[in-house]
């Protein structure tokens, strides 16, 4: 199937309305476009369980605050267009924000508390209502069976989990991996903003979160040592200002007083003008 991109609401339904009553499954990939590989994975995985592919590019102003990107957030449909096709999506929802939100800003909101509150809720306090609530209409718009988010934002993916289990949300949501460049930094739209010097350094991110990991493969299970471990790689480098490092349970994103089981290591930084993120993943099994 080839490409259709569309640009409002009635017309997507329309479309995987039809596709639904064929008795497809529709596959779904939000996104705020500007692609890369990690966005491909997504939507190529969605390919390979689903009949229908919907990818949307929506660069959402409920989850900017003031002070942020929203004006200046990459754009390159024509090259994102040439991406989705080759990995996979069949339909290509662009809509405006007056197709999103005619009339202005919405008055009902979906907001997830606690897990939204802390690490990246810190320093963006209303971001995950905005992600929480722009998903949700996404998700009534596609009505997909399932729903594709990357580990990237592994704090986001926490949220949207809540929030379909919370409000029993017909969709099965479906984790995905980080994809890195080859030097170790996660693929993001806003590395784009880096300067040569700021890129050079960014991979220390990526390598603080390799040094917990080795700390933990050492029997590290304190999480403040791991932390301290993660921190002391980050402040290394100069051009990159430590947001936060946290080493804590994969499920509900809080620091337990010992690591044991599913855990995620995380960091946000800012390196010049973007504030990157980054994760891993371990499992820690109990010794007794
Ligand atoms: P955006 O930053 O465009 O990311 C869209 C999806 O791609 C998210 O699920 C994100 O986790 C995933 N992604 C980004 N970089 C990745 C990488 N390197 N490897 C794997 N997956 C990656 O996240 C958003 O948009 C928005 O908040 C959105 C969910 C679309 C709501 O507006």
């Amino acid at each position: 199937m080839a490409l259709d991109i569309i640009t409002t609401i009635d017309e997507t339904r329309r479309r995987l309305d039809e596709a639904r009553s064929d008795g497809l499954r529709v596959g779904f990939v939000p996104t705020m476009g500007f692609l890369h590989d990690g966005h491909a994975s997504l939507m190529r995985a969605a390919a390979g369980d689903n009949d229908v592919v919907m990818a949307s590019i929506f660069v959402n102003p409920l989850q900017f605050a003031e002070e942020e990107d929203l004006d200046d957030y990459p754009r390159d449909l024509e090259a994102d267009a040439v991406l989705a096709e080759e990995s996979g999506v069949d339909i290509l929802c662009v809509p405006d924000v007056e197709e999103m939100y005619p009339g202005g800003p919405v008055l009902t909101t979906v907001s997830v508390e606690e897990i939204s509150s802390r690490w990246e809720g810190a320093t963006r306090p209303t971001h995950f209502a905005g992600v929480a609530t722009v998903v949700t209409k996404l998700f009534n718009i596609a009505g997909p069976s399932r729903a594709y988010f990357g580990e990237k934002d592994f704090q986001q993916l926490a949220v949207i989990r809540r929030m379909v289990a919370d409000l029993s949300i017909p969709v099965e949501v479906i984790g995905c991996p980080i994809v890195r460049e080859q030097d170790g930094l996660a693929m993001s739209s806003r590395n784009s903003y880096l300067d040569p010097e700021q890129r050079a350094a960014a991979p220390v991110l990526r390598r603080a979160l390799g040094a917990g990991l080795a700390a933990i493969d050492h029997g590290a299970t304190d999480p403040v040592a791991v932390v301290r471990v993660m921190t002391g790689f980050i402040k290394e480098e100069p051009l990159v200002e430590l947001d936060y490092a946290a080493a804590v349970d994969a499920a509900t994103l809080e620091t337990p007083d010992q690591l044991t089981g599913e855990i995620r290591l995380m960091i946000a930084a800012q390196v010049g003008r973007p504030r990157l993120i980054d994760n891993v993943g371990a499992t820690i099994t109990p010794t007794s």
